[in-house]
């Protein structure tokens, strides 16, 4: 009915209508991700769960080390986001008890005690020092926190063997060995997108590994853009952000920016073990996303960022030449 309606009016009226039909379903799809902002970032509530206040903590304590890490700071600099940060832990703890979020912002807090001591200010100079001392003496012990000395001939000597081959090598890859991928390969991989910088190091991206082929086919199916590959594909990576970490209107797009960069490491962290990958899009409109939520039970507070599928390299394979723009087209001088 649809294919002999469109063929009985006139062109004109015909784009005018396909156009119509193209706003509506982007003002829905707008919708759809407002939606989903205003209902689980920490806009409206920063106490609205454990991961909003979490998230918090993250980028309160994340403003101390940075002040840390700076030439020369200034002892006791920060007083008001010393006395907020002991607030949001001592609530944490309370409510959630004691974890790696706790934990790292108690390290930097007793770091920035320590910076304080070593500069001569007393314990009565260091703003909320006893907030400080009172959650330092609630744990056993602190993993790293605060700053730490960086060598640049460690840098150098680490990054000595990568060249542009490393990252020129990398392709796409469509015609995937048979065989399972092994899981250790992937945790490397997760480890290095878990060093991709994030705003404010709010580091709460994800990666679902789906490994059963029967749940591989199943999401290759719903995102439609693996047809011809999809067969031999051993695993697919989901890899989500937390809305809860974010907020405000101008971090509404904050989740695909960190969310992109924990990909692109995760990809390169693949492509180091020697494994082939292949990023899928999520692109979708909001009846494919509810889809796939449902059909793998996702949290709801989570944004797809893509899937990537993986699998072993063939001896030998084709892929895509997948052309560059000349360097002046990606590099301008200001
Ligand atoms: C976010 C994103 C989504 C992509 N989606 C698909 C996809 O659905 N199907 C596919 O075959 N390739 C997909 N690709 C792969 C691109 O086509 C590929 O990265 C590009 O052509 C560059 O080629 P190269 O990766 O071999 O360097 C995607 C890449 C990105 C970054």
């Amino acid at each position: 009915v649809k294919e002999r309606v469109k063929r009985a009016l006139p062109a004109p009226v015909l784009a005018v209508l396909l156009r119509l039909k193209a706003r509506v379903l982007l003002r829905g799809a707008y919708a759809y991700d407002r939606r989903r902002f205003d209902l689980f970032s920490s806009t409206v509530d920063p106490y609205a769960s454990q991961q909003n206040l979490a998230s918090r903590i993250t980028e309160t304590y994340h403003n101390l080390e940075k002040g840390l890490s700076l030439p020369a700071p200034r002892p006791g600099f920060g007083v008001e986001v010393v006395a907020r940060l002991v607030g949001y832990v001592q609530r944490y703890v309370a409510l959630y008890g004691s974890d790696y979020v706790s934990t790292s912002a108690i390290a930097t807090l007793a770091s920035y005690r320590s910076f304080n001591l070593e500069r001569g200010l007393d314990e009565l100079q260091i703003p909320s020092n006893t907030g400080i001392v009172s959650l330092m003496s609630s744990v056993d012990s602190l993993p790293r926190g605060g700053v730490m000395e960086v060598r640049r001939d460690d840098i150098l000597r680490a990054t000595e063997a990568v060249g542009a081959e490393f990252f020129e090598s990398r392709v796409s890859v469509r015609d995937f060995a048979a065989g399972p991928v092994d899981v250790a390969d992937i945790e490397f991989a997760v480890r290095a997108a878990q060093k991709a910088p994030a705003v404010c190091n709010r580091q709460y991206s994800r990666v679902y590994l789906i490994d059963d082929p029967k749940k591989v086919q199943t999401a290759l199916r719903i995102q439609g853009g693996a047809r011809g590959f999809a067969d031999h594909v051993a695993a697919v990576a989901v890899i989500t952000t937390n809305l809860r970490n974010f907020w405000t209107a101008g971090e509404r797009m904050q989740p695909w920016t960190d969310g992109g960069m924990f990909s692109m490491s995760f990809v390169l962290g693949l492509h180091a073990r020697g494994l082939g990958s292949v990023c899928l899009n999520w692109s979708k409109t909001a009846s494919v996303d509810r889809a796939f939520r449902d059909a793998f039970d996702l949290p709801e507070e989570e944004v797809i960022v893509m899937l990537v599928a993986i699998g072993p390299l063939p001896e030998q394979f084709r892929a895509a030449v997948s052309p560059r723009a000349p360097m002046n087209h990606a590099l301008r001088r200001l």
